[in-house]
Order: C-alpha cells, then structure tokens, then sequence
C-alpha cells in the first residue's frame, strides 16, 4: 500500500471516528442569537471594529440573511433557487446532523471534532472555496459545492456524501451555499468598516452586491481538444514545468514531491506555507498523492489554470496558453501512471 493511501486511510478512520463521538454526545451546542456579535466571524472579531459597529454589522446582516436554522429563502447567491419553507427547514437540519459537529453551527469550525482533525474542517465563514469550477477572483457555482459534498476530499476527514439523495444533497448544498455567502458579504463589509466606520446599511448591501457579483461566474471553459493525449505534449510539459516560466518547481520541488524551495525548510523539516485560514498549507506531491479536485485531465487542467483559492496554488491562465497547461496536465498524468 502507498504512503498516502495509508494517511488516507488514517483520516478516514478520524472522521468516522469522530461521527460516532457525535452520535454518543450528541448535537452540537446551538448556534448563537443570530443578532448578537457572537454570530460574527472570528476573523471579524479580530479586526477590533469596536462593539456598536460589530453590534450594527451582526444587525444588519441579520436583516438580510435570516436566522441560523431557517434562513431567508431568496439569500443564496444562486438565482436559480426555487425552494419551500419546508426544504429549507430541512436543508437546516440535514447540515446540523451531518455536517455541525466538524463545521460548526455557523461554520466557522470552532469545534473540539475540528481541534481533533488534520487538515481542519473549512472554516466556511471566511466565504471562500479551493475547489471551483469558476476563473481566479470568483467564487463557486452551486455545482462545485455539490462535488465537494457528493465525493469529499481524498484524505482527508471530509468523507463524500454520497448516499444522500438528490433532494438532500442540493438542500444541503444550498445551506453550505447560504453559510458561504453570507460569510463573503460579511468579511467584505468588515474590512470596510475597518476604514469607515459609518454607513454599515450602505457598506452591508453595497458588500452584498458585490460578493453576489463574484458568485454569479461563468464556469471556465475547459479546452477538450487539447486534452487528447498528443504526440510530444507529456515531453514539453516537462521542460515547461521545470521552467521559470511555469514557477512550478519553487513549490512542488524538482522532484514534484511537493518540497520546493519556497514551501520546505530543509534545514528545520518545515512546512513554510500558510492558507488563509492560518493552516499550513502543503503543495502536493504530484506523483503520488490523490488530488483534492479531481484526477481526471480536465480536473487538473482546471486546477492549473484557476489555482487553488484560498491557499497559494495560483491559477496561471494569465501566464500560460491552454495548449502550455495542456502540456503539464499531460506531463503530469504520465508522472502519475508511472509512479503507480
Ligand atoms: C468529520 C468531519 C467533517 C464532516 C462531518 C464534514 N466535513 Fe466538510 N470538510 C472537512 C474537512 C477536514 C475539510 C477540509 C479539506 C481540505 O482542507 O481540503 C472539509 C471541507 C469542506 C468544504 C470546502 C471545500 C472547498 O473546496 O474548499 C465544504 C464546502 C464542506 N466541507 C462542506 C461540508 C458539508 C456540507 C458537510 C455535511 C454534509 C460536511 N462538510 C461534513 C471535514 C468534515
Ligand atoms: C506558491 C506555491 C505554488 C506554486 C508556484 C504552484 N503550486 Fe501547485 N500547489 C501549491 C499548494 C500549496 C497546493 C495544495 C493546496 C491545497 O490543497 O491546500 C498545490 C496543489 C497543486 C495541485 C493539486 C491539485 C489538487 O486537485 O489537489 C496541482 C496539480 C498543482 N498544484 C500543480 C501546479 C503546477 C502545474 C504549477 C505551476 C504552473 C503549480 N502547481 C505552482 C502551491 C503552489
């Protein structure tokens, strides 16, 4: 057995784990009053707004998006969004059994499960996704959050989802999607107020709009012809990937193990990357590890070209044609079967 199906497997058994701890202890305690600073993102409350501006922005994005448990029906970034009273109830509920005890009641992961797990549970409030489908700077579609549900993140303890059903799973997803978006409209409201602390209506509704903005992205549009297996892309994706050019190898190392020179500390064994969620952040061994967004050629195809949000994986579409990512996602498929 590879190394990293055995830190799979380890993860795995710490989720299920931890699930049963659940089951044993029971639901997590309940989220706070909706209106009260409480409710406010920690890396809000680490700005210091002072307490009657946290007080007006815990108001007003309460006005705007509803309770814990029963959020406003149209609060989702998503226009497509049909759904009764009673799915949304439902939505609630299915996120507080199956997914509170790792991402918290108001998902920011302050749980003691999340204390117990490496990687951590996503903090959710930050409003920010790795995994999209969607161009740098924007943020994720309905359907890249159903993926991550469905089918989970290999190694880690986010197990997939995948026996809940159709109706459950988009309930949950469109709950997931609520947390995010209120997350995103909150931390852009923050660092507004930061500077100017008035107009928290107008700051609020103005942050509101642009997030919503920011999730309405067109998914990027994937080159299938180029993805073929062509006749001498693996041996240009490897000069390429080792270039300047590409700036691969600072992070993933030579060897693609994922030590690079800005990532690794040799002479103390450490990882020197952070996320920002303040956790360290790993690049991934290319040959060996399973990949989080997917293994297929368009998957890693997207992951080069929109990067990895939130951690330092940038997406380089700006830097490098699509027939240049073609030629790396090729390289490294042909790494990866080798190294099988
Ligand atoms: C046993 C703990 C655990 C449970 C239960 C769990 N998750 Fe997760 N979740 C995680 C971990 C750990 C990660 C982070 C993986 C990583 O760092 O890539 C994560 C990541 C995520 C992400 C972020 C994906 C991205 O692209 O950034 C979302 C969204 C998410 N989980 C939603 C859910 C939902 C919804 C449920 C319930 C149906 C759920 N999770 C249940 C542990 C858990
Ligand atoms: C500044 C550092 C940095 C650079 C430069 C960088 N990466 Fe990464 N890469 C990372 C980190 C960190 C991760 C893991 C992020 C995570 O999952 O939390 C990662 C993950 C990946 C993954 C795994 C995706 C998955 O689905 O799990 C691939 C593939 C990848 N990088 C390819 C590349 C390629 C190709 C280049 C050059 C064009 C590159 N990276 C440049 C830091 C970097």
């Amino acid at each position: 057995m590879k190394q990293s199906d055995l830190i799979g497997l380890f993860f795995v058994g710490l989720g299920s784990a931890a699930g049963l701890a659940h089951t044993f202890t029971g639901p997590a305690s309940p989220p706070p009053d909706i209106r009260s600073v409480s409710a406010l993102s920690p890396t809000t409350r680490d700005l210091e707004l002072g307490e009657d501006l946290e007080q007006q922005l815990a108001d007003e994005l309460a006005s705007l998006f509803g309770p814990w448990g029963s959020p406003s029906l149209t609060q989702t970034p998503f226009s497509s969004v049909d759904k009764e009273d009673e799915a949304w109830e439902e939505a609630a509920s299915l996120y507080a059994r199956k997914c509170a005890h790792c991402h918290g009641n108001t998902g920011t992961a302050n749980t003691t499960t999340a204390a117990l797990l490496s990687p951590k549970p996503r903090d959710l409030s930050l409003g920010i996704m790795k995994f999209t489908s969607t161009p740098i700077g924007q943020s994720a579609q309905l359907s890249d959050i159903e993926r991550v549900i469905r089918e989970g993140v290999p190694s880690t303890a986010m197990s997939g989802f995948s026996a809940l059903s159709k109706e459950d799973l988009r309930a949950v997803s469109l709950y997931t999607a609520w947390l995010l978006f209120r997350g995103d409209t909150e931390q852009r409201a923050a660092k507004v107020l930061k500077t100017r602390a008035n107009g928290v209506p107008e700051i609020v509704a103005r942050a509101k709009e642009d997030a919503q903005k920011s999730w309405s992205a067109e998914p990027l549009q994937i080159p299938e012809n180029l993805l073929a297996p062509q006749e001498g892309s693996a041996a240009r994706g490897e000069q390429l990937i080792q270039s300047p050019k590409a700036g691969c190898v600072g992070c993933h190392g030579n060897d693609l193990s994922g030590k690079g020179l800005a990532s690794w500390n040799h002479a103390d064994s450490e990882w020197l990357l952070r996320d920002v969620w303040g956790n360290t952040s790993r690049p991934r061994d290319l040959r060996h590890e399973p990949l989080s967004g997917g293994e297929s050629a368009a998957d890693i195809y997207r992951r080069i070209a929109v990067g990895i949000k939130g951690t330092s994986m940038p997406g380089v579409s700006a830097q490098l044609s699509a027939q240049e990512i073609a030629d790396l996602v090729q390289y490294i498929l042909q790494e990866r079967r080798i190294a099988r």
